[in-house]
C-alpha cells in the first residue's frame, strides 16, 4: 500500500473555509497554522522563511516535520512557541491565538543546553522553578519522569558525567515537567551516534503513547520521522511551502526493528526521500 498524501499545497484555501471556532462538541486542533507566511527583512537581506503554510495538529498526535536546511523548520516551531510573530496568517494553540510566548508548551533544542553546574534532577527541576510550581509535586512528577527515561541513579550526577544521550533525556524530562500540552523538538536527537538515536526514538515513541501530549518533531532523519510520527510534513526548500503531508499507517504498538521491516515503512520513507530529492540528509 503507497501512502496517502492528505494535503497539497492547492489544500491551503481550504484552511480559509474552516471556522473561527469549531462547533460545538468538536474538538479544537492542538496546533492551527493558517495561511501563514514569515518573512526576515534586514538592510542586508530580505527573506521569505515560509509562505503558504497551513496545518492542523491534532490534540495527541505525533507530527514529523523534514526538509532541507533553511527551510523554515525551526521558524515553524517558534512561531508555535511564540518565540516569533507571523508576517501574515494564524497561528493557534487549542483555540487561542499565539500573541507572545507561550508557557503552555514544552521545547527541546537541539543540544540539551543543560547548565554546567546543576545536577541532572536540578535541570530538571529548573522548569518548576521558572514556572513556580509547587515544589513537592513537581519533585514527584521529576521523579516519575525519572524513572520513565531511565535516569534512575544519576540523578546528582552533573551533565558532564552523563553520555550525550542521557543529557537529552535530561532535556526531555526538563520539557515534560509542568505536562505541556504541546512538545516541540527541534532535531532533539541529531547530535547523537545512531545507536542512542534509536533508543531515544524508542523511549519517546513511549514517553509519547504514556503522556498523551501532542508533539511537533523537526528531524533530517526520514527513518526516525516515519517511525514515530502519526503524519510527517514534507517541506519544499525555501521559501519553505508544505510540499505534501503524509499518513504514516503504522500501528500505534511500534516495535523498532520490525517496524523497519513493514511495507508501511518502506513505502513512506521511500516516497519521502523521492520527495525530498538527493537533498535528504538521512541515516
Ligand atoms: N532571526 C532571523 N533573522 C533573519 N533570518 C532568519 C532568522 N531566523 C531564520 N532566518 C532565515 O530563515 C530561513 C529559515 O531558517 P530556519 O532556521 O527556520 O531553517 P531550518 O529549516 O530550521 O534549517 P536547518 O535544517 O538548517 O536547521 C533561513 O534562510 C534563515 O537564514
Ligand atoms: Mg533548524
Amino acid at each position: 500500500m503507497s501512502p496517502t498524501p492528505t494535503h497539497r499545497p492547492d489544500g491551503a484555501k481550504m484552511t480559509q473555509l474552516v471556522k473561527d471556532r469549531a462547533p460545538d462538541g468538536a474538538q479544537e486542533p492542538a496546533v492551527r497554522l493558517a495561511d501563514v507566511a514569515v518573512r526576515f527583512r534586514s538592510k542586508k537581506r530580505d527573506v521569505t522563511a515560509l509562505t503558504d503554510v497551513s496545518l492542523d495538529v491534532t490534540p495527541g498526535e505525533f507530527v514529523a516535520i523534514v526538509g532541507p536546511s533553511g527551510c523554515g523548520k525551526s521558524t515553524l516551531l517558534k512561531l508555535v512557541a511564540g518565540l516569533l510573530k507571523a508576517s501574515a496568517g494564524q497561528v493557534r494553540l487549542h483555540g487561542e491565538q499565539v500573541a507572545g510566548p507561550r508557557h503552555d508548551i514544552g521545547y527541546v533544542f537541539q543540544r540539551a543546553a543543560l547548565l554546567e553546574w546543576r545536577s541532572a534532577l536540578k535541570n530538571i527541576l529548573l522548569q518548576a522553578e521558572i514556572r513556580k510550581l509547587p515544589a513537592a509535586e513537581a519533585r514527584a512528577r521529576a521523579d516519575e519522569l525519572i524513572r520513565m527515561t531511565g535516569l534512575t541513579g544519576f540523578e546528582d550526577a552533573l551533565p558532564h558525567e552523563l553520555s550525550g544521550g542521557m543529557q537529552q533525556r535530561v532535556a526531555l524530562c526538563r520539557a515534560l515537567l509542568h505536562r505541556p500540552p504541546v512538545l516541540l523538538m527541534d532535531e532533539p536527537f541529531g547530535a547523537l551516534d545512531a545507536l542512542t538515536r534509536e533508543q531515544m526514538n524508542v523511549e519517546l515513541h513511549r514517553i509519547w503513547r504514556e503522556t498523551g501530549t501532542t508533539v511537533l518533531l523537526v528531524t533530517h532523519s526520514i527513518a526516525e520521522a516515519v517511525y514515530l510520527a502519526d503524519r510527517v510534513v514534507v517541506m519544499s526548500p525555501r521559501p519553505g511551502t508544505i510540499q505534501e503531508i503524509i499518513q504514516v499507517g503504522l500501528p500505534a504498538e511500534r516495535d523498532y526493528a520490525e517496524t523497519m521491516g513493514r511495507a508501511e515503512f518502506r513505502d513512506a520513507t521511500t516516497h519521502i526521500r523521492g520527495l525530498l530529492g538527493t537533498s535528504a540528509e538521512d541515516d
